[in-house]
Protein backbone atom coordinates (compact mmCIF):
# COMPACT_ATOMS: atom_id res chain seq x y z
CA UNK A 1 0.00 0.00 0.00
CA UNK A 2 1.30 3.40 -0.88
CA UNK A 3 1.61 6.06 2.28
CA UNK A 4 -0.61 8.12 1.08
CA UNK A 5 -3.21 5.96 -0.47
CA UNK A 6 -6.61 7.38 0.29
CA UNK A 7 -5.73 10.94 0.19
CA UNK A 8 -7.45 13.13 -2.29
CA UNK A 9 -5.27 16.55 -3.34
CA UNK A 10 -7.15 19.45 -4.92
CA UNK A 11 -4.35 20.78 -6.79
CA UNK A 12 -4.58 24.20 -7.70
CA UNK A 13 -0.65 24.48 -8.15
CA UNK A 14 1.30 26.15 -11.38
CA UNK A 15 5.21 26.63 -12.67
CA UNK A 16 7.67 25.01 -10.47
CA UNK A 17 7.18 25.48 -6.46
CA UNK A 18 3.74 24.32 -5.84
CA UNK A 19 3.73 21.23 -8.66
CA UNK A 20 6.97 19.98 -6.84
CA UNK A 21 5.35 19.77 -3.47
CA UNK A 22 1.83 17.65 -4.70
CA UNK A 23 4.16 15.52 -7.35
CA UNK A 24 5.82 14.31 -4.34
CA UNK A 25 2.05 13.51 -2.45
CA UNK A 26 1.23 11.86 -5.69
CA UNK A 27 4.56 9.76 -5.48
CA UNK A 28 3.74 8.98 -2.23
CA UNK A 29 0.16 7.71 -3.61
CA UNK A 30 -1.97 10.31 -2.79
CA UNK A 31 -4.34 11.04 -5.37
CA UNK A 32 -3.75 14.55 -7.15
CA UNK A 33 -6.22 16.20 -9.19
CA UNK A 34 -4.85 18.92 -11.36
CA UNK A 35 -7.21 21.81 -11.82
CA UNK A 36 -6.38 23.95 -14.60
CA UNK A 37 -7.22 26.64 -16.75
CA UNK A 38 -9.45 25.37 -20.00
CA UNK A 39 -7.72 25.59 -23.49
CA UNK A 40 -4.44 27.02 -21.37
CA UNK A 41 -3.62 24.96 -18.12
CA UNK A 42 -0.09 25.17 -16.59
CA UNK A 43 1.91 28.05 -18.25
CA UNK A 44 4.91 25.81 -18.14
CA UNK A 45 2.60 23.46 -20.43
CA UNK A 46 3.97 25.90 -22.97
CA UNK A 47 7.54 27.23 -21.80
CA UNK A 48 11.15 26.27 -22.74
CA UNK A 49 9.24 23.91 -25.21
CA UNK A 50 11.78 21.77 -27.13
CA UNK A 51 9.32 20.10 -29.61
CA UNK A 52 6.62 21.89 -31.12
CA UNK A 53 3.06 21.76 -29.75
CA UNK A 54 3.85 19.21 -27.23
CA UNK A 55 4.07 19.64 -22.99
CA UNK A 56 7.31 20.98 -21.97
CA UNK A 57 9.54 19.34 -20.21
CA UNK A 58 9.73 22.17 -17.57
CA UNK A 59 5.65 20.82 -17.23
CA UNK A 60 6.42 17.14 -17.75
CA UNK A 61 9.00 16.72 -15.26
CA UNK A 62 6.89 18.27 -12.68
CA UNK A 63 3.47 16.99 -13.05
CA UNK A 64 3.97 12.86 -12.91
CA UNK A 65 1.30 10.89 -11.43
CA UNK A 66 -1.37 13.36 -11.27
CA UNK A 67 -4.82 13.87 -13.41
CA UNK A 68 -6.18 16.56 -15.28
CA UNK A 69 -9.07 18.19 -15.27
CA UNK A 70 -10.15 21.47 -16.59
CA UNK A 71 -12.56 23.99 -15.05
CA UNK A 72 -12.80 27.54 -15.27
CA UNK A 73 -13.18 29.07 -11.39
CA UNK A 74 -14.28 32.26 -12.50
CA UNK A 75 -17.68 30.67 -14.49
CA UNK A 76 -20.68 29.92 -12.37
CA UNK A 77 -21.39 26.64 -12.85
CA UNK A 78 -16.91 26.52 -12.53
CA UNK A 79 -17.42 27.37 -9.38
CA UNK A 80 -20.22 24.98 -8.10
CA UNK A 81 -17.99 22.10 -9.75
CA UNK A 82 -15.14 23.39 -7.58
CA UNK A 83 -16.95 23.29 -4.53
CA UNK A 84 -17.93 20.05 -4.97
CA UNK A 85 -13.71 19.00 -4.76
CA UNK A 86 -13.38 21.24 -2.32
CA UNK A 87 -15.74 19.08 -0.46
CA UNK A 88 -14.47 15.85 -1.67
CA UNK A 89 -10.75 16.23 -1.04
CA UNK A 90 -8.74 16.38 2.15
CA UNK A 91 -6.22 18.73 1.03
CA UNK A 92 -6.07 22.12 -1.31
CA UNK A 93 -3.49 23.55 -2.67
CA UNK A 94 -2.31 26.57 -4.25
CA UNK A 95 0.37 29.07 -5.10
CA UNK A 96 -1.47 32.15 -6.66
CA UNK A 97 -0.59 35.18 -6.28
CA UNK A 98 -1.26 36.55 -2.52
CA UNK A 99 -4.86 37.79 -3.20
CA UNK A 100 -6.38 35.56 -6.07
CA UNK A 101 -7.96 32.52 -4.41
CA UNK A 102 -10.08 34.78 -2.44
CA UNK A 103 -10.84 36.68 -5.53
CA UNK A 104 -11.83 33.71 -7.05
CA UNK A 105 -13.89 32.89 -3.72
CA UNK A 106 -12.57 30.24 -2.28
CA UNK A 107 -10.85 31.95 0.63
CA UNK A 108 -9.58 29.72 4.23
CA UNK A 109 -13.00 30.92 5.88
CA UNK A 110 -15.29 29.76 2.55
CA UNK A 111 -13.03 26.51 2.42
CA UNK A 112 -13.17 25.87 5.81
CA UNK A 113 -16.87 26.50 6.12
CA UNK A 114 -17.27 23.87 3.02
CA UNK A 115 -14.88 21.41 4.31
CA UNK A 116 -13.90 21.98 7.95
CA UNK A 117 -11.68 18.68 7.71
CA UNK A 118 -9.57 20.01 4.24
CA UNK A 119 -6.21 21.32 4.51
CA UNK A 120 -5.47 24.83 3.01
CA UNK A 121 -1.64 24.90 2.28
CA UNK A 122 -0.06 27.89 0.37
CA UNK A 123 2.77 28.61 -1.02
CA UNK A 124 3.96 32.69 -1.46
CA UNK A 125 6.78 34.38 -2.38
CA UNK A 126 6.78 36.11 1.31
CA UNK A 127 5.24 35.51 4.64
CA UNK A 128 2.93 38.79 6.42
CA UNK A 129 5.25 41.78 5.85
CA UNK A 130 5.90 44.55 4.03
CA UNK A 131 6.41 42.55 0.60
CA UNK A 132 3.49 40.29 1.28
CA UNK A 133 1.53 40.92 -2.12
CA UNK A 134 4.43 40.66 -4.52
CA UNK A 135 4.41 38.43 -7.23
CA UNK A 136 7.63 35.96 -6.62
CA UNK A 137 9.61 33.95 -8.21
CA UNK A 138 13.11 31.48 -7.92
CA UNK A 139 15.20 33.91 -8.24
CA UNK A 140 14.02 36.61 -6.36
CA UNK A 141 13.39 34.46 -3.63
CA UNK A 142 17.21 33.59 -3.88
CA UNK A 143 18.18 36.97 -3.62
CA UNK A 144 15.30 37.72 -0.57
CA UNK A 145 16.50 34.98 1.38
CA UNK A 146 19.93 35.35 1.71
CA UNK A 147 21.57 33.04 -0.75
CA UNK A 148 22.62 35.53 -3.62
CA UNK A 149 24.20 37.56 -1.10
CA UNK A 150 26.19 34.84 0.61
CA UNK A 151 26.97 33.27 -3.24
CA UNK A 152 29.70 33.86 -5.29
CA UNK A 153 33.33 35.24 -5.29
CA UNK A 154 34.16 38.52 -3.23
CA UNK A 155 35.61 40.51 -5.91
CA UNK A 156 32.42 39.64 -7.50
CA UNK A 157 28.29 40.04 -7.76
CA UNK A 158 25.81 38.13 -5.67
CA UNK A 159 25.29 34.71 -7.22
CA UNK A 160 22.26 33.07 -8.41
CA UNK A 161 22.80 29.35 -7.67
CA UNK A 162 21.79 26.35 -10.27
CA UNK A 163 19.98 24.69 -7.56
CA UNK A 164 15.97 25.82 -7.19
CA UNK A 165 16.07 26.50 -3.62
CA UNK A 166 13.23 29.10 -3.91
CA UNK A 167 10.60 26.68 -5.62
CA UNK A 168 11.67 23.06 -5.77
CA UNK A 169 13.05 23.99 -2.00
CA UNK A 170 9.65 25.72 -0.69
CA UNK A 171 7.58 22.86 -2.57
CA UNK A 172 9.45 20.31 -0.10
CA UNK A 173 8.77 22.51 3.06
CA UNK A 174 5.35 22.81 2.23
CA UNK A 175 4.56 19.25 1.66
CA UNK A 176 6.13 18.16 4.70
CA UNK A 177 3.76 21.06 6.03
CA UNK A 178 0.74 19.25 4.56
CA UNK A 179 1.26 15.77 5.75
CA UNK A 180 1.68 17.13 9.65
CA UNK A 181 -1.39 18.80 9.24
CA UNK A 182 -3.07 15.57 7.89
CA UNK A 183 -1.06 13.79 11.22
CA UNK A 184 -2.62 16.48 13.40
CA UNK A 185 -6.48 15.87 11.69
CA UNK A 186 -6.28 12.48 12.92
CA UNK A 187 -6.10 13.51 16.29
CA UNK A 188 -8.56 16.52 16.25
CA UNK A 189 -10.38 15.92 13.26
CA UNK A 190 -9.98 19.72 12.00
CA UNK A 191 -8.22 20.79 8.95
CA UNK A 192 -5.67 24.01 9.40
CA UNK A 193 -4.09 26.30 6.92
CA UNK A 194 -0.26 25.54 6.14
CA UNK A 195 1.61 28.56 4.63
CA UNK A 196 5.22 28.10 3.39
CA UNK A 197 7.04 31.04 2.33
CA UNK A 198 9.91 31.28 -0.29
CA UNK A 199 11.97 34.10 1.40
CA UNK A 200 11.65 31.73 4.72
CA UNK A 201 12.64 28.64 3.04
CA UNK A 202 15.72 30.33 0.94
CA UNK A 203 16.82 31.96 4.75
CA UNK A 204 16.34 27.66 5.99
CA UNK A 205 18.70 27.04 3.76
CA UNK A 206 21.03 29.63 4.26
CA UNK A 207 20.87 29.17 8.14
CA UNK A 208 24.56 29.03 8.36
CA UNK A 209 25.27 32.19 7.40
CA UNK A 210 23.03 33.78 10.16
CA UNK A 211 25.08 31.82 11.75
CA UNK A 212 28.47 33.44 10.14
CA UNK A 213 26.58 36.92 10.72
CA UNK A 214 26.42 36.58 14.47
CA UNK A 215 30.03 35.35 14.82
CA UNK A 216 31.43 37.92 12.27
CA UNK A 217 31.03 40.63 15.48
CA UNK A 218 33.57 38.35 17.97
CA UNK A 219 35.92 38.61 15.13
CA UNK A 220 37.02 37.33 11.70
CA UNK A 221 36.05 34.27 9.76
CA UNK A 222 38.89 32.35 9.83
CA UNK A 223 37.75 29.58 7.61
CA UNK A 224 36.81 32.45 4.99
CA UNK A 225 38.98 33.24 2.08
CA UNK A 226 39.32 36.77 3.40
CA UNK A 227 41.09 35.66 6.06
CA UNK A 228 44.17 36.69 7.18
CA UNK A 229 44.72 39.16 4.11
CA UNK A 230 40.96 40.27 2.93
CA UNK A 231 38.98 42.72 4.96
CA UNK A 232 35.54 41.38 6.45
CA UNK A 233 32.41 44.30 6.79
CA UNK A 234 29.09 44.24 8.87
CA UNK A 235 27.49 41.80 6.68
CA UNK A 236 28.73 38.11 5.64
CA UNK A 237 30.82 38.32 2.90
CA UNK A 238 30.96 35.63 -0.24
CA UNK A 239 32.85 32.60 0.24
CA UNK A 240 33.73 31.28 -2.90
CA UNK A 241 33.77 27.84 -2.55
CA UNK A 242 35.17 27.98 0.93
CA UNK A 243 32.79 24.76 3.23
CA UNK A 244 30.46 25.88 5.40
CA UNK A 245 31.27 23.89 8.10
CA UNK A 246 34.14 23.92 10.54
CA UNK A 247 36.09 21.50 8.19
CA UNK A 248 38.28 23.98 5.27
CA UNK A 249 37.54 22.67 1.85
CA UNK A 250 38.25 24.12 -2.29
CA UNK A 251 36.91 23.14 -5.52
CA UNK A 252 40.08 22.28 -7.19
CA UNK A 253 41.56 21.48 -10.81
CA UNK A 254 41.73 17.82 -12.16
CA UNK A 255 43.56 16.43 -15.29
CA UNK A 256 41.86 17.87 -18.08
CA UNK A 257 40.72 20.69 -16.54
CA UNK A 258 42.13 23.08 -19.60
CA UNK A 259 39.23 21.64 -22.00
CA UNK A 260 36.21 20.34 -19.59
CA UNK A 261 34.67 22.95 -17.35
CA UNK A 262 34.05 20.15 -15.07
CA UNK A 263 37.40 18.85 -14.21
CA UNK A 264 37.09 19.87 -11.21
CA UNK A 265 36.65 18.08 -7.45
CA UNK A 266 35.73 19.28 -4.10
CA UNK A 267 38.34 18.68 -1.30
CA UNK A 268 37.89 18.75 2.61
CA UNK A 269 40.81 19.05 4.59
CA UNK A 270 39.27 17.38 7.49
CA UNK A 271 41.53 17.52 10.47
CA UNK A 272 41.28 13.68 11.05
CA UNK A 273 41.95 12.86 7.67
CA UNK A 274 44.91 15.56 7.30
CA UNK A 275 48.21 13.64 7.52
CA UNK A 276 46.27 11.10 5.00
CA UNK A 277 45.84 13.88 2.68
CA UNK A 278 49.51 14.71 3.03
CA UNK A 279 50.44 11.27 2.48
CA UNK A 280 48.66 11.50 -0.87
CA UNK A 281 49.81 14.40 -2.11
CA UNK A 282 53.17 13.83 -1.48
CA UNK A 283 53.36 16.45 1.51
CA UNK A 284 54.49 14.17 4.40
CA UNK A 285 56.51 16.72 5.69
CA UNK A 286 53.30 18.58 6.72
CA UNK A 287 52.24 16.31 9.31
CA UNK A 288 54.71 17.09 12.06
CA UNK A 289 55.20 20.54 10.31
CA UNK A 290 54.01 23.17 13.83
CA UNK A 291 53.01 25.53 11.03
CA UNK A 292 50.53 22.61 9.23
CA UNK A 293 50.17 20.00 12.12
CA UNK A 294 47.18 21.82 13.36
CA UNK A 295 44.19 23.49 12.07
CA UNK A 296 44.86 26.47 13.62
CA UNK A 297 48.24 27.10 11.92
CA UNK A 298 46.63 25.83 8.70
CA UNK A 299 43.67 28.57 8.28
CA UNK A 300 46.15 31.41 7.79
CA UNK A 301 47.45 29.53 4.89
CA UNK A 302 44.32 27.77 3.18
CA UNK A 303 45.10 29.46 -0.19
CA UNK A 304 48.77 28.03 0.10
CA UNK A 305 47.47 24.79 0.64
CA UNK A 306 44.76 24.04 -1.77
CA UNK A 307 47.24 25.27 -4.77
CA UNK A 308 49.37 22.37 -2.91
CA UNK A 309 46.63 20.17 -3.15
CA UNK A 310 45.49 21.74 -6.95
CA UNK A 311 49.29 20.59 -7.98
CA UNK A 312 49.03 17.00 -7.26
CA UNK A 313 45.23 16.45 -8.80
CA UNK A 314 45.70 17.91 -11.60
CA UNK A 315 48.00 15.26 -12.55
CA UNK A 316 44.54 12.65 -11.72
CA UNK A 317 40.91 12.70 -13.19
CA UNK A 318 38.77 13.78 -10.66
CA UNK A 319 37.49 9.77 -10.64
CA UNK A 320 41.35 9.36 -9.49
CA UNK A 321 41.40 11.78 -7.12
CA UNK A 322 38.05 10.39 -5.25
CA UNK A 323 39.76 6.81 -5.81
CA UNK A 324 43.06 7.71 -4.05
CA UNK A 325 41.02 9.93 -1.46
CA UNK A 326 37.86 8.22 -0.36
CA UNK A 327 39.68 4.99 0.74
CA UNK A 328 41.74 6.62 3.12
CA UNK A 329 39.06 8.91 4.62
CA UNK A 330 39.37 12.03 3.12
CA UNK A 331 36.27 13.66 2.26
CA UNK A 332 36.04 14.90 -1.25
CA UNK A 333 33.53 14.93 -4.48
CA UNK A 334 34.34 15.10 -7.81
CA UNK A 335 31.85 18.30 -9.92
CA UNK A 336 29.46 15.66 -11.96
CA UNK A 337 27.72 17.43 -15.10
CA UNK A 338 24.66 16.87 -15.71
CA UNK A 339 25.19 15.18 -18.57
CA UNK A 340 27.57 12.03 -16.32
CA UNK A 341 24.56 12.17 -14.07
CA UNK A 342 21.81 11.30 -16.94
CA UNK A 343 24.45 8.54 -17.51
CA UNK A 344 24.95 7.13 -14.10
CA UNK A 345 23.83 3.62 -13.99
CA UNK A 346 23.21 3.73 -10.24
CA UNK A 347 21.06 6.34 -10.68
CA UNK A 348 18.77 4.53 -12.87
CA UNK A 349 18.88 1.60 -10.49
CA UNK A 350 17.53 3.53 -7.30
CA UNK A 351 14.82 5.33 -9.24
CA UNK A 352 16.53 8.47 -8.90
CA UNK A 353 16.93 9.07 -12.83
CA UNK A 354 14.15 7.60 -14.24
CA UNK A 355 12.77 7.16 -18.06
CA UNK A 356 9.69 8.02 -18.63
CA UNK A 357 7.05 7.18 -21.61
CA UNK A 358 4.19 10.09 -22.92
CA UNK A 359 2.25 9.88 -25.81
CA UNK A 360 3.08 12.27 -27.43
CA UNK A 361 6.37 13.32 -26.57
CA UNK A 362 7.93 9.83 -26.42
CA UNK A 363 10.56 9.49 -23.63
CA UNK A 364 12.40 11.52 -21.65
CA UNK A 365 14.47 11.41 -18.63
CA UNK A 366 13.23 13.08 -15.47
CA UNK A 367 14.09 13.30 -12.01
CA UNK A 368 12.37 10.80 -9.76
CA UNK A 369 11.65 10.45 -5.61
CA UNK A 370 14.65 11.90 -4.06
CA UNK A 371 13.15 10.15 -0.95
CA UNK A 372 12.63 6.43 -0.78
CA UNK A 373 10.56 4.51 1.74
CA UNK A 374 10.27 0.88 1.87
CA UNK A 375 7.05 -0.52 2.25
CA UNK A 376 5.84 2.56 -0.41
CA UNK A 377 8.10 2.42 -3.53
CA UNK A 378 7.54 5.50 -6.00
CA UNK A 379 6.76 4.47 -9.68
CA UNK A 380 6.72 7.64 -12.02
CA UNK A 381 4.11 7.79 -14.31
CA UNK A 382 3.76 10.23 -16.85
CA UNK A 383 2.34 14.14 -16.51
CA UNK A 384 -1.62 14.22 -17.82
CA UNK A 385 -2.61 15.62 -21.34
CA UNK A 386 -4.57 19.14 -20.31
CA UNK A 387 -8.18 18.66 -19.27
CA UNK A 388 -7.66 14.13 -19.84
CA UNK A 389 -9.16 13.46 -17.21
CA UNK A 390 -12.20 15.90 -16.74
CA UNK A 391 -15.10 13.90 -17.41
CA UNK A 392 -13.52 10.84 -15.35
CA UNK A 393 -13.40 13.13 -12.28
CA UNK A 394 -16.57 14.31 -13.06
CA UNK A 395 -18.40 11.24 -13.01
CA UNK A 396 -16.21 9.16 -10.65
CA UNK A 397 -14.96 11.78 -8.03
CA UNK A 398 -17.93 14.26 -8.12
CA UNK A 399 -20.34 11.97 -8.91
CA UNK A 400 -22.35 13.79 -11.55
CA UNK A 401 -24.39 12.22 -13.42
CA UNK A 402 -24.21 12.00 -17.62
CA UNK A 403 -26.63 14.51 -18.16
CA UNK A 404 -25.27 16.62 -15.72
CA UNK A 405 -21.81 16.49 -17.58
CA UNK A 406 -23.43 17.69 -20.89
CA UNK A 407 -25.00 20.40 -18.86
CA UNK A 408 -21.68 21.23 -17.16
CA UNK A 409 -19.79 20.90 -20.71
CA UNK A 410 -22.56 23.27 -22.21
CA UNK A 411 -21.79 25.93 -19.81
CA UNK A 412 -18.41 26.46 -20.85
CA UNK A 413 -17.42 25.66 -17.47
CA UNK A 414 -14.99 23.22 -18.24
CA UNK A 415 -13.46 24.71 -21.65
CA UNK A 416 -14.61 22.57 -25.27
CA UNK A 417 -15.96 19.27 -25.49
CA UNK A 418 -13.33 16.82 -27.62
CA UNK A 419 -15.39 14.93 -29.90
CA UNK A 420 -13.47 11.62 -31.08
CA UNK A 421 -13.25 11.09 -33.99
CA UNK A 422 -15.62 7.97 -35.40
CA UNK A 423 -13.54 5.53 -36.39
N1 LIG B 1 -9.83 29.45 -13.89
C1 LIG B 1 -9.94 30.78 -13.93
N2 LIG B 1 -8.96 31.63 -13.54
C2 LIG B 1 -7.83 31.06 -13.11
C3 LIG B 1 -7.63 29.67 -13.04
C4 LIG B 1 -8.70 28.84 -13.45
N3 LIG B 1 -8.63 27.51 -13.43
N4 LIG B 1 -6.38 29.43 -12.57
C5 LIG B 1 -5.82 30.63 -12.36
N5 LIG B 1 -6.67 31.62 -12.68
C6 LIG B 1 -6.46 33.06 -12.58
C7 LIG B 1 -6.23 33.53 -11.16
O1 LIG B 1 -7.44 33.58 -10.45
C8 LIG B 1 -5.62 34.89 -11.40
O2 LIG B 1 -6.63 35.83 -11.70
P1 LIG B 1 -6.78 37.27 -10.94
O3 LIG B 1 -5.44 37.92 -11.04
O4 LIG B 1 -7.83 37.93 -11.77
O5 LIG B 1 -7.18 37.04 -9.55
C9 LIG B 1 -4.84 34.68 -12.69
O6 LIG B 1 -5.26 33.42 -13.21
C10 LIG B 1 -3.35 34.67 -12.59
O7 LIG B 1 -2.89 33.99 -11.44
P2 LIG B 1 -1.49 34.39 -10.79
O8 LIG B 1 -1.17 33.47 -9.68
O9 LIG B 1 -1.51 35.86 -10.47
O10 LIG B 1 -0.49 34.10 -12.02
P3 LIG B 1 0.68 35.01 -12.59
O11 LIG B 1 1.16 34.29 -13.80
O12 LIG B 1 0.30 36.43 -12.76
O13 LIG B 1 1.80 34.95 -11.45
C11 LIG B 1 3.35 33.86 -9.98
C12 LIG B 1 2.61 33.83 -11.32
C13 LIG B 1 4.08 32.54 -9.84
C14 LIG B 1 4.34 35.01 -9.94
C15 LIG B 1 2.32 34.03 -8.84
O14 LIG B 1 1.34 33.03 -8.94
C16 LIG B 1 2.96 33.96 -7.45
O15 LIG B 1 3.58 34.91 -6.98
N6 LIG B 1 2.77 32.83 -6.74
C17 LIG B 1 3.22 32.67 -5.40
C18 LIG B 1 4.71 32.44 -5.32
C19 LIG B 1 5.18 31.29 -6.15
O16 LIG B 1 4.74 30.17 -6.02
N7 LIG B 1 6.17 31.57 -7.01
C20 LIG B 1 6.93 30.54 -7.65
C21 LIG B 1 6.43 30.16 -8.95
S1 LIG B 1 7.49 28.89 -9.56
Amino acid sequence: MKALEGIRILDFTHVQSGPTCTQLLAWFGADVIKVERPGVGDATRRQLRDLPDVDSLYFTMLNHNKRSITLNSKNQTGKQVLERLVKSCDVLVENFAPGALDRMGFSWERVHELNPRMIYASIKGFGPGPYEDCKVYENVAQCAGGAASTTGFDDGPPLITGAQIGDSGTGLNLAFGIVTALFHREKSGRGQRVLAAMQDGVLNLCRVKLRDQQRLAHGPLTEYPQYPYGSFGDAVPRAGNASGGGQPGWIVRCKGWETDPNAYCYVITQAAAWPALCRAIGKEEWIDDPEYATHEARLPKLEEIFETIEEWTKTKDKFEVMDTLNPVDVPCGPILSMKELAEEPSLRATGTIVEVDHPTRGKYLSVGNPVKLSDSPSEVTRSPLLGEHTEEILRDVLGYSDEEIELIWGSGAIGEQQKVAAE
